[in-house]
């Protein structure tokens, strides 16, 4: 039996404009999926997944791929959640050089699955690191983070970037640009996030900003634009003593960038109320930016602040089913046990 686990992540500025050639830089949070894989005898793939939080609830299921688990909760989440486990033991086999490989799989988590955390990122990475290793075959993390981008890429009809996946085989802050991707220094950045509740659909949301995109010149640049707050914060941070407690300017000229980044995210549609009552809520309570992490629509969003205020305002605002602090992973996928 092996047990691997990887982290979810914020964006600290760059989602959707990363899918477009953009840089990104996300920073992956002390939050992790858990995977354990055991081999069969067989050729069969049975998956138990406990905790997978789903609109608050928690769903516990166990059933063989194919079969669904009576639960009240949206299908299609679900059924994405299923396919990724799908896709990760596809690469893994392949990776391995065992096309008939079975598993016994178990799924932990405790990131909010769809609420642009990173968790389907994070199941994939540990699932295929799990099922590499319980066959004898594990793999380097930078491997591990392009399957596990092959695995997303199928799952999401080839919307997808490598940032998420990146980040959680790497963990700490990582820069991606295109196929480009590399871990960067930064200071441990005091992130709150805050959660709705509720899940954004990722293809839709990529889907309605690549319509504007083409539909109108202004939704292009506004695409540019998010790549040139990047490239800014990229400076900032590149400037900062990332071993150093960060600095009160630091993280105002960090959180002027990521309101702005929410701005033009909130301009190409794929903000919600929930997203914005609860930026706003961060923002009065003193926190030194707030902006939608992931691809919005619903779900999280991610402030800067070494204080406690922002965290308590956020439990006590309308529409924020939950509040914590985030804690930077420095560590990406491991090995839990044996
Ligand atoms: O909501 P998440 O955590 O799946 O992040 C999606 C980020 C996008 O930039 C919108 C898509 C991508 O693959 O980069």
């Amino acid at each position: 039996m092996t047990v691997c686990s990887a982290p979810g992540k914020v964006y600290l500025f760059g989602e959707h404009a990363v899918v477009y050639g953009e840089p990104a830089v996300p920073c992956a949070i002390e939050r992790r999926a858990r995977v354990t894989a055991e081999p069969r005898s067989d050729d069969h793939v049975r998956v138990e997944a406990e905790d997978l939080s789903l609109d608050g609830f928690t769903v516990e299921y166990d059933g063989a791929v194919g079969d669904h688990p009576d639960v009240d909760v949206e299908r299609s989440l679900l059924d994405a959640a299923m396919g990724y486990i799908d896709a990760a033991v596809s690469q893994a086999r392949e990776a391995a050089g065992a096309p008939d490989a079975g598993f016994d799989i178990a799924v932990e988590s405790d990131i909010p699955l769809g609420a642009g955390l990173g968790s389907s990122a994070a199941v994939v990475v540990a699932g295929i690191d799990a099922a590499t290793r319980a066959l004898g075959e594990p793999l380097s993390p930078r491997e591990l983070a392009d399957r596990a981008y092959r695995a997303e890429y199928d799952v999401q009809d080839g919307q997808a970037s490598r940032a998420d996946t990146f980040c959680s085989a790497m963990g700490g802050a990582v820069r991606v640009e295109g196929d480009d991707c590399e871990r960067i220094e930064t200071p441990n950045l005091p992130f709150v996030v805050g959660f709705d509740g509720g899940a954004g659909d990722t293809g839709a949301l990529v889907a309605g900003v690549r319509e504007l995109k083409s539909e109108y010149d202004f939704a292009a640049d506004t695409v540019t634009s998010i790549g040139d707050i990047v490239r800014e914060g990229e400076r900032i941070l590149g400037a900062a003593d990332p071993d150093a407690e960060p600095e009160a300017e630091l993280l105002a000229e960090l959180g002027d960038l990521m309101n702005f980044n929410h701005g033009l995210l909130s301009a190409l549609g794929v903000s919600a109320r929930s997203l914005d009552s609860m930026v706003w809520a961060a923002r009065d309570a003193g926190a030194h930016g707030a902006k939608l992490t992931g691809a919005g629509g619903g779900g999280c969003i991610v402030a800067l602040d070494p204080t406690p205020e922002t965290k308590t305002a956020l439990s006590f605002t309308q529409g924020c089913a939950d509040a914590f602090r985030a804690e930077l992973a420095t560590e990406g996928v491991r090995v839990e046990a044996p």
